[in-house]
Parts: structure tokens; sequence; C-alpha cells
């Protein structure tokens, strides 16, 4: 992941704020701890998922480095404190949080610094939850519309499926301050416009930083792919778009016990400098409880 990527979104705050989605309820719900009092967004951007947040813990605080994205989020969430910051460098005092949030941002750390920066921020037992919310690519027309990469083709199922399991792997660094992981997954309609999905589309970090032949010619075929699933409503064309959002959660280990064994044991889980943590795994739909039926994992755009 290059910097010129990790920053690419805020050259389109205001888009992207419009068109991206915000998390399925029901992955808020499971990601928050009961009684939560301080909630951090980490990376937030524009506060798409922050204000999904508010009214789920006490206090909820956005921490950002980008400030045309950190802008956009003060604007629509005045009540919320944002802090100019990074993963790797968060503005909080030790143990302060009871819950470190990241939505459609863990790929872009530095994972070796924010998972220890993560922990040094998070209350004893603390959750650290992680989540991707977009497109459920198990459907071919919907993989499909990965617009970039190959334009003459589009993606098919098992491509798009392939590449968002490496997108979303979910590793802790050895002797990372962690127990053990669940995840989860929940699916949801979105009912958008054509103009608005081919607007999201673009909104892709890969599709920002592309050039302008393959973007074009991309978005061009993602048109006519969204026009033949398209309907008409109040004279509009709008698609019902598949979405999913895909969750992990795992609760800060108890400070005490990391000053022996506990270290240890983590280190001693798996082979090489990062270990694959063990871990459950629901899906739902809307209005399920995880453990019903569900598709693939979301995006990672
Ligand atoms: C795809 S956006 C996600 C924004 C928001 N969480 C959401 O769900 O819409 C990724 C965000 O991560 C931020 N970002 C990139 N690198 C970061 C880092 N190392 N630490 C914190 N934020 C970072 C970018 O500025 C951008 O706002």
């Amino acid at each position: 992941m290059t910097e010129e990527s990790a920053t690419s979104f805020g050259s389109m705050a205001g888009i992207y704020d419009r068109v991206r989605p915000g998390p399925a309820p029901a992955a808020v719900d499971w990601l928050v701890p009961p009684d939560c009092a301080v909630a951090v967004d980490l990376a937030a951007g524009t506060g798409l998922f922050t204000r999904a947040l508010e009214g789920r813990a006490e206090q909820v605080v956005a921490v950002e480095p980008d400030d045309r994205m950190r802008r956009v989020l003060a604007a629509r969430s005045p009540g919320v404190p944002v802090l100019d910051g990074r993963a790797e460098d968060i503005p909080l005092p030790d143990a302060r949080a009871d819950a470190v949030l990241v939505s459609h941002a863990w790929h872009w750390f530095d994972l070796e610094r924010a998972v220890k920066e993560i922990a040094r921020v998070l209350a004893d037992d603390g959750t650290l939850g992680v989540l991707w919310t977009s497109r459920d690519r198990g459907k071919e027309w919907v993989a499909g519309l990965d617009v970039i990469g190959s334009p003459d083709e589009p993606r098919t199922k098992d491509q798009a499926m392939e590449r968002l399991s490496r997108q979303h792997a979910v590793a802790m660094p050895d002797g990372a301050a962690f127990g053990a992981a669940e995840t989860a997954s929940f699916g949801f309609e979105r009912i958008m416009t054509v103009d608005d999905a081919l607007d999201w589309l673009a909104t892709a970090s890969q599709v920002i930083t592309a050039d302008l032949a393959d973007r074009a010619a991309g978005l061009a075929r993602a048109r006519e792919a969204l026009k033949g699933r398209a309907f008409l409503a109040g004279g509009t064309e709008q698609v019902s778009m598949p979405m999913r959002s895909w969750c992990w959660r795992a609760r800060r280990l108890p400070r005490l016990q990391l000053s022996g064994g506990r270290a240890l044991i983590c280190r001693s889980r798996g082979p090489g400098r990062w270990r694959r943590e063990s871990h459950l795994h629901v899906e739902a739909s809307a209005g399920q409880k995880p453990g019903s039926e569900g598709g693939a994992m979301g995006g990672c755009d």
C-alpha cells in the first residue's frame, strides 16, 4: 500500500461521504461492547462509521490524519471531538478507550506499530474491532463491478473473493496484547441510483490513482453492467446492491497478565513474524442474528 493510495480519498472527501456506505447496524451492535464509555473511531475519514457509533458509547472520539476528511467529519458530527492522528501515533492517553474501531482502513496501517499503539490506548479487556463494508462479491455481476485491474475483462467472483480474502486478513504481530479473535459478517441491501453507484466505484483508491484511460474504460463497463440490473423508480434508474459488513474483534489482554507467561504463549503460537488468530466465524443477513445463511465478505476499496 503506498502513501499516495492511503491519502487518495481526501481529494474527493465530499463525494466520498455522499456515496460510500455506512455499516450494517447489526455490525455496530456486534462490535461495540456493552456499557462502552469511550469509543475511538480510528482512521475515521469523513465519519461514515463515526455517525453509526454516535449514541452507542457515552463519548465517541474520531482520529483521522487527512484534514480534508476531518473537515467533512467535523461539519457532519459537530458533537464529536476530531483529532489529527494516525494509527501508529494516536493522540490519546494510555488505557483511555473501551473500544477502538477501524472501518475500511486496517489495510493502510503499519501493523507492527499500530497494534502496539492501539493496545496502549485500550483499557484492559477493551475491544479492538475491525470492519469493511462493501459490495457482496459473492454474486458474479457484483464481482464484475471491480472496475480497475483488467479494464477489458470483468473480475470473476472467484478472483474478487480471492483478492478480498487476502486484503481482509487481520493478522496480529507476534506478542500482540490481544486474546482470541472472532469474526462475523452481516448482509444488507442498498438501493441507489446508477449514477451514485458509479460515483461510489470511482472512490476506490485504485480507481482514483489509476491512469485516465483505464479509469474511463472500467467505469464505462461498470455503467453498462449497472444499467443491465437497473429498475426505474421516481424517474431515475436505480439498482439494489447486495452489501456486507465483514467484522473482526478481539479483546485487549489485561496488562498484568502480559508481564510473564502470556506474551510467551502468544509468541509460540505460530511460525514466522505474524500469527494468524484461530477464530470463530458467523455470518448473518439483515435482521438476522449471526449464524444464519449469508454470502461473501464485504469489499476493500
Ligand atoms: C477508506 S477510508 C475509510 C474512512 C472511514 N473509516 C470509513 O469507513 O469510511 C481510509 C481512511 O484511512 C485514513 N488513513 C490512511 N492511513 C492511515 C493511518 N496510517 N492511520 C490512520 N488513518 C489512516 C485515510 O486518511 C482515510 O480517511
